[in-house]
């Protein structure tokens, strides 16, 4: 049994394989292609989407289809990279990585980037340091105080080469006096050395014409919010110089609480509008309206988690039931994958599945993922009818031609389930002969069907 379809291999040169690219996004990586080409100077550009929303998987595939237009492209992992001291180090060791992947003619610019990278990441480590230390002593120590921890920190340095002549105040001033502009130098230099490999880079695809190397920074907003901070401002200050274009993709709102978290009470709307040149959003695909997305993933996910009926309607009752509360709802393609999941398990707990149950199980298999409080009401059967009708979000639900849906077979049975006595006698007659081997309490049912669906909690590795 499956839970979760295959994990998909884009390659390296791929593109928007039309079996791939289910969404049909390939329209809006064209776009993008186009655009990062005719962008003039350093760029920071934002791709948002939500979170689950398929970021990751359209950005491997238009990575493959820059390459198809001889743009060169890096690929920055950001949480991955999450335990690095600094940023800065980080990004500019996956600049050297791609430069050598690319095996570049002139051996020259990446030397010299290397040499930039080095006398820059001095510079930035020893201003973090100093940062560090009156952030961690701001408060506690006076000015005078700081001082001196910072001269103690220079001697600490100065000492550790075993030189003693060098350990006078003088040099040490001295050092400290010349430091801002042999800083700014070193990072004028980085900044120049980085333009000059992006333009090898480019250059060493075969058409002559001028472009620029594209660096995507992904999966920013599952970092710590430090690192994503400290990841966005080393790009502004060191790394956005011309022929770069930078794409950074991830949940603007989440990146929004990143700020907040670090620097407090302060509108992270505007301060993030610093970092950005042009804010781009990840639609749901060509011509496709959200429901015809949720459709096209449900048919997607069930080809592979969810075995083929025999000869009863439970799993068709139950994908349609998740497509129009993955509307109602805005669910994400994850959100939409982990109710599948729901469904595969309730599926292999139980033999006897039959169409009968689907109302019941199909929403506890959403509820778990929406709304885990709610679903341990049902555990313990104790929700309510109103409480299913809020998280279902039924008066939300339409078809695919925009029509209103009719929820009332569904409603039903969860009024039979919660509070009989309000339902009316046909329907009590009929789902009552539908469940006539069912001898127990109708309000049972609920805490029944939620163990078979909670049979075996999972951990998505996301
Ligand atoms: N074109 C596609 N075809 C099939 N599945 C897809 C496609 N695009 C996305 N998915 C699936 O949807 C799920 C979410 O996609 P993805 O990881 O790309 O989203 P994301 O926005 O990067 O998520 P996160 O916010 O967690 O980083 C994944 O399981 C992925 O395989
Ligand atoms: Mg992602």
């Amino acid at each position: 049994m499956r839970l979760f379809p295959p994990e998909m291999d884009i390659g390296p040169d791929e593109g928007f394989a039309p079996e791939k690219d289910i969404f049909g996004r390939k329209k809006m990586g064209e776009h993008l292609t186009n655009l990062v080409k005719n962008l003039e100077g350093p760029t920071v550009m934002l791709l948002d989407a939500p979170w689950g929303a398929g970021k990751t998987t359209f950005v491997k595939m238009w990575r493959g289809h820059l390459k198809q237009a001889g743009i060169p492209s890096i690929y920055f992992d950001a949480f991955a990279n999450d335990y690095q001291e600094d940023a800065f180090l980080a990004l500019a060791a996956e600049v050297i990585a791609a430069a050598e992947d690319l095996k570049l003619p002139e051996e020259k610019s990446l030397e010299a980037f290397k040499d930039k990278a080095v006398d820059a990441a001095k510079a930035v480590l020893k201003i973090g340091l100093r940062l560090g230390l009156r952030t961690v002593t701001a408060g506690v120590l006076s000015g005078n105080e700081i001082e001196e921890g910072n001269r103690a920190f220079s001697d600490a340095l100065v000492t550790s080469t075993g030189d003693d002549a060098a350990n006078s105040l003088d040099t040490i001033l001295r050092k400290r006096l010349e430091s801002p502009t042999a800083d700014r130098l070193a990072f004028a230099s980085f900044g120049k050395a980085l333009s000059d490999i992006a333009s090898t880079m480019a250059r060493n695809e075969e058409d002559a014409k001028k472009k620029p190397l594209v660096f995507i920074i992904d999966e920013l907003d599952r970092c710590r919010p430090t690192f994503s901070l400290a990841v966005i401002e080393r790009i502004k200050h060191f790394f956005s110089v011309d022929g770069v274009v930078f794409v950074i993709v991830t949940n603007v709102n989440q990146l929004e609480k990143s700020v907040t978290h670090t620097y407090g009470d302060v509108d992270a709307k505007t301060y993030l509008q610093k970092f950005f040149h042009i804010k781009a959003s990840l639609d749901a695909g060509d011509n496709l309206t959200q429901h015809g997305a949720s459709i096209k993933y449900l048919n997607h996910l069930f080809r592979y988690v969810i075995p083929k009926d025999n000869g009863n309607r439970f799993s068709e009752d139950i994908k349609e039931m998740i497509s129009m509360v993955a509307v109602a709802r805005d669910l994400s393609l994850r959100a939409i994958e982990r109710v599948c999941a729901n469904v595969a398990i309730a599926i292999a707990s139980t033999r006897n599945l039959s169409e009968a149950y689907s109302p019941i199980i199909g929403v506890l298999c959403v509820i778990k993922e929406v709304d885990g409080t709610l679903f341990a009401k049902a555990m313990a059967g104790k929700v309510s009818f109103d409480e299913i009708c809020d998280a279902m979000m039924f008066e939300k639900w339409t078809r695919y031609n925009g029509k209103k849906e009719n929820t009332d077979i569904i409603q039903n049975w969860w009024r039979y389930v919660t509070e009989e006595e309000s339902l009316d006698q046909e329907w009590r007659a009929r789902i009552g002969s539908i469940l006539f081997h069912y001898s127990d309490d109708p309000r049972s049912l609920v805490k029944y069907s939620a163990k078979l669906v909670n049979v075996a909690s999972f951990v998505h590795p996301d």
